[in-house]
């Protein structure tokens, strides 16, 4: 853990740091931030990446504030919200981000104050282990996380294929809650294999109830493989796309099973038309990232992963899972 914080330096612009830190507030985010928090998050980011539409017609923010799985702190200043940080819950492992400041407020320590609110709370969940996707090329943003303890994991890949092969796909009945809760054991049962008590199943719950997209599974191998799939505007996928937020199939044979929850996923966008098809992972997924290759995906941004040690259950190469920890 870093440092215990709170010598104030010496010094006149020191001490106005420290003024201007004061006034900064962090507290839980409500329903009525999301707005705010939403454009301080696109307005970050599209600072960082130096892209002005960044996250145009896709809806982070709002959706994961609205999902069972989530918690989300905003930083005040003077009233005025000038960041947000959201933390995801998936059983055992703990996702941190996305952490936004607003660039009229950055280099003023508001990250640091968000940050040790969502780690005192990621420690408060208990978790096997927790990990962030970030800037691969910034020694900002990893001297940041470093000193809450997460280390560089290597490299992670977000990948993009145009669909195009039509073919066969199944999804879970969104209305027979019955048929749901079935697979949705199922689900818990295939991840919680590849570590133990790691459980997507609020996240998928969260996604259908919300109308964000479907969970897609592979006909042939019903209830062996599964890929939650945000689709279109207001989700996180944003226009046009198809975007695999997290898939899991079985530890047995999961270079063949991944490789047909990939043509169900493609064949399912094709089938709706989505113009992209997106997914994210660690490159340490060796077989995950084959998988990927061998069906026509091509990685387009490299960021790099961190996650916390200790995490001695942390999913190892051989994992059948794609999950983006954007
Ligand atoms: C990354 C981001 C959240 C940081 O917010 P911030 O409020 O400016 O950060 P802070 O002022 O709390 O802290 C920045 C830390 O980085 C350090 N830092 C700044 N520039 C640095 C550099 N070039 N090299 C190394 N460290 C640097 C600062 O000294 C400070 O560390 P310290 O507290 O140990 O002194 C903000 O820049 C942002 O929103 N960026 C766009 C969105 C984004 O990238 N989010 C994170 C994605 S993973």
């Amino acid at each position: 853990m870093r440092a215990p914080r709170g010598v104030a330096p010496a010094g006149r612009i020191a001490l106005r740091f420290w003024e201007s830190l004061a006034v900064v507030l962090v507290r839980e985010m409500t329903a009525d931030d999301v707005v705010g928090a939403e454009a301080v998050h696109r307005r970050a980011f599209a600072a960082q990446t130096g892209d002005p539409s960044f996250g145009e017609g896709s809806d982070v923010i709002r959706t994961r504030h609205a999902s069972g799985n989530v918690a989300g702190f905003v930083a005040e200043d003077a009233g005025a919200l000038v960041g947000s940080l959201l933390l995801t819950r998936w059983g055992t492992f703990g996702v941190l981000g996305p952490l936004s400041v607003d660039p009229s407020a950055q280099g003023r320590g508001v990250a640091r104050l968000l940050l040790d609110r969502g780690i005192a709370e990621l420690d408060s969940w208990e978790l096997a282990a927790s990990g962030l996707y970030t800037f691969a090329d910034s020694p900002k943003h990893r001297h940041l996380y470093e000193g809450y303890g997460f280390v560089d994991r290597g490299p992670s890949h977000l990948w993009r294929r145009t669909p195009s092969l039509a073919g066969e796909y199944d999804v879970l009945p969104p209305d027979d809650l019955q048929a749901r809760a079935s697979y949705l054991w199922t689900l818990r049962q295939l991840t919680s294999s590849q570590l133990p008590g790691w459980d997507l199943t609020i996240e998928a719950t969260s996604m259908l109830e919300q109308g964000l997209g479907s969970v897609v599974l592979p006909p042939r191998y019903r209830g062996l493989g599964f890929a939650l799939c945000h689709v279109g505007a207001g989700s996180e996928a944003g226009p046009d796309a198809c975007y695999v937020k997290a898939a899991v199939v079985h530890r047995h044979q999961s270079d063949v099973l991944l490789r047909a929850l990939l043509e169900a996923v493609e064949a399912f966008a094709v089938d709706h038309g989505w113009a992209r098809l997106e997914a994210g992972a660690p490159a340490s997924r060796t077989t995950a990232s084959r998988a990927l290759l061998d069906s026509g995906w091509t990685p387009t941004g490299t960021g790099l992963a961190m996650t916390r040690p200790g995490d001695g259950g942390a999913l190892g190469p051989d994992a059948g899972v794609l999950d983006d920890w954007r």
